[in-house]
């Protein structure tokens, strides 16, 4: 297969000029593997991008999305809408903490985040607090890449290009402890007094000003960062105390990452809305999600009759998402697969852990069927290259791992099996040695 001209496409997330120079390429997926062009066979360690929970190309979706495609291919949202947006929400709705049962349909995690960021300034204005606009993010944290993601965001690089994002927004401290919590089997001891940083921005700016605390429940996209315990139960506490808005970004805890369908279950903290995005279509088409409490929903439905919300987008609730969707989660409840992490946590854990002591290791994180490992950045070269080359060198052995600053994240589809958990340590106990 020849390989296509590179210039045109602006390639998101990634050096372009150095992945142009060296491709990898993706040409098919079945199951736990992707093929490149050449057919050389990839064992899936990332579920894509976190996002094909149940594995590639499983016939119940992709039936389901062409059968769409030939029946009803797009309606309108706005003022009309289609019977499988209603079912798919009244079927998400089974899989939430009690009381989070309205849903809101997006394309993207992105979009989750804004939509719901606004809900909860627009619902403090219907309560009567038009005052409290500002957001409240985490260091660390990653919420999209819009502009309101971007500034309730905390990972500098994707910060620092676009000015001032939005207006009013600070951030709590994060959670990272390597000195107290290194090489922790699942999640940290010590920490839960870093959800008192709360109290710290509600004396800077006042509770009255603050309208929401957006934080990923287990912080993925910086590298995997657990919540110590007792840390997300003491942010619910403060947040109440306050009247503050709490949404838990599940965007990647969404659908079963950690053996619970969300994180909120998972840690049993009950947040006032959850944004998802990914796993819910398996990745296949483009949909997000934002549950809010029935409370925050009929704050808006008051009043003379008319639009209620001023938001949404041209492809929410697309019906080819729809379709996908509710074949995703046939197939996630047939094979039990929105709690089988659980199942295989012990596993993943005992073999990720195998690694300690190999060089520059510095930290080895797990939970569900998600993992981390760390490293020391290399004096005097670019934040992350210890990683990037363990992802190459992974690559190069048929592994697919994500690079994310100094970690190398693992997050397979929750299909994947003990031999395919073996295949991908023992990838890394070759790989790691020979990177400087
Ligand atoms: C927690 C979280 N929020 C938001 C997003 C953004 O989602 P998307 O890339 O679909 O816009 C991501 C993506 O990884 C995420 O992990």
């Amino acid at each position: 297969m020849t390989t296509p001209r590179m210039d045109a496409f602006w390639m998101p997330f990634t050096a372009n000029r150095d992945f142009k120079q060296n491709p990898r390429l993706l040409s098919r997926a079945e199951g736990m593997h992707y093929w490149t062009p050449e057919g050389r066979q990839v064992l899936d360690g990332t579920a894509g991008l976190w996002c094909v929970n149940a594995g590639h190309a499983r016939p119940r979706i992709v039936e389901a999305i062409a059968r769409q495609a030939a029946t009803l291919d797009f309606a309108p949202p706005f003022q009309m809408a289609h019977p499988l947006a209603f079912e798919l929400a009244e079927r998400l709705t089974e899989l939430t903490p009690p009381g989070l049962n309205r849903v809101f349909f997006t394309n993207s995690g992105s979009e989750s985040v804004e939509t719901a960021l606004k809900i909860a300034i627009a619902y403090q204005r219907l309560r009567g607090e038009g005052q409290r606009t500002r957001l409240i993010g985490r260091e660390r944290g990653y919420h999209g890449v819009n502009f309101a993601g971007t500034a309730v965001g905390g990972m500098g690089p994707n910060r620092k290009m676009f000015g001032t994002h939005v207006a009013g927004v600070d951030h709590l401290r994060h959670t990272h402890d390597l000195q107290r919590n290194a090489f922790t089997q699942g999640q940290p001891e010590h920490g839960a007094e870093l959800a008192d940083d709360l109290e710290r921005l509600v004396a800077l700016h006042d509770a009255s000003t603050i309208a929401a605390v957006i934080v990923e429940p287990m912080a993925g996209s910086t590298g995997v960062l657990l919540p110590p315990k007792g840390y997300l139960q003491r942010l619910r506490q403060i947040c109440d105390k306050h009247g503050i808005v709490l949404i838990f970004d599940e965007v990647i805890t969404g659908f079963g990452r950690l053996g619970s369908p969300f994180a909120a279950q998972h840690y049993d903290v009950v947040p006032d809305m959850i944004t998802a995005a990914k796993g819910v279509t398996n990745g296949t088409i483009p949909m997000g999600v934002v549950f809010a409490k029935q409370e925050i929903h009929d704050a808006f439905m008051q009043g003379p009759p008319g639009i209620e919300l001023a938001h949404g987008y041209t492809y929410s609730s697309h019906p080819m998402a729809c379709a996908a969707a509710l074949a995703t989660l046939d197939t996630y409840a047939e094979e039990e697969l929105l709690t089988r992490a659980a199942r295989m946590e012990g596993k993943l854990q005992s073999a990720l852990h195998t690694l300690k002591g190999l060089p520059n290791l510095v930290d080895i994180r797990n939970t569900g069927l998600v993992g981390a490992l760390e490293f020391a950045p290399r004096p005097g070269a670019a934040p992350g290259r210890r990683a990037f080359e363990v992802f190459l060198g992974a690559w190069n052995k048929g592994v697919l791992l994500r690079a994310a600053g100094d970690n190398i994240a693992i997050s397979p589809p929750l299909i994947i099996n003990d031999s395919q958990i073996d295949q991908i340590v023992s990838t890394l106990a070759e790989v790691i040695p020979t990177v400087e």
